[in-house]
């Protein structure tokens, strides 16, 4: 299987979508809502796609400063082409464009064993909030 690895975030929102929904990840990201879809497309300035000819086989979709920190938002890799390294070439190239920023990410509970075994150190203090909850 030849897989091309492109760099940029012009990607039909309803391909990505059809993307999530054929892993897991589509569970925990909003794939019914297109707007909300095509805006995480259009405001990410770090996407990596894996493509099978024409069809999207794979994300990495980022937000970067490109000088310290990049937020790994959604990594997916279709089921149909998972464990042939296309998540690991997905993130190496979001490294490598990230310069020196280092790669900052929540794992899904299916993925907590794949970030140690890629090379990833678990961060003890991580926090987060959602937008339906108070600051202060
Ligand atoms: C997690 C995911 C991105 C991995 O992508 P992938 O292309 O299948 O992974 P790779 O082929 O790069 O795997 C690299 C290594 O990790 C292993 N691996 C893959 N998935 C794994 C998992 N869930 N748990 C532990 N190890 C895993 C592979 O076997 C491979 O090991 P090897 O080199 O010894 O063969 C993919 O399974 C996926 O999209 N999952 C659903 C969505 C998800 O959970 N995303 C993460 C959100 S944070």
């Amino acid at each position: 299987m030849k897989i091309e690895y492109r760099l940029g975030n012009d990607i039909d929102p309803a391909a990505a979508a059809e993307l999530y929904r054929a892993t897991t990840l589509g569970e925990r990201r909003p794939v019914d809502d297109l707007d909300r879809m095509a805006a995480m497309l259009r405001n990410a300035n770090l996407v990596v796609t894996a493509w099978d000819g024409d069809l999207l086989a794979g994300i990495a979709r980022s937000m970067s400063d490109f000088a310290f920190a990049t937020y790994l938002s959604d990594l997916a890799v279709r089921e149909s082409h998972q464990r042939q390294g296309i998540g690991v070439e997905l993130m190496r190239i979001t490294q490598r464009e990230g310069g020196q920023a280092k790669i900052i990410l929540l794992a899904a509970p299916q993925a907590g064993d794949y970030y140690p075994r890629v090379g990833f150190t678990r961060h003890e203090s991580a926090w987060m909030i959602g937008p339906e909850e108070r600051i202060g």
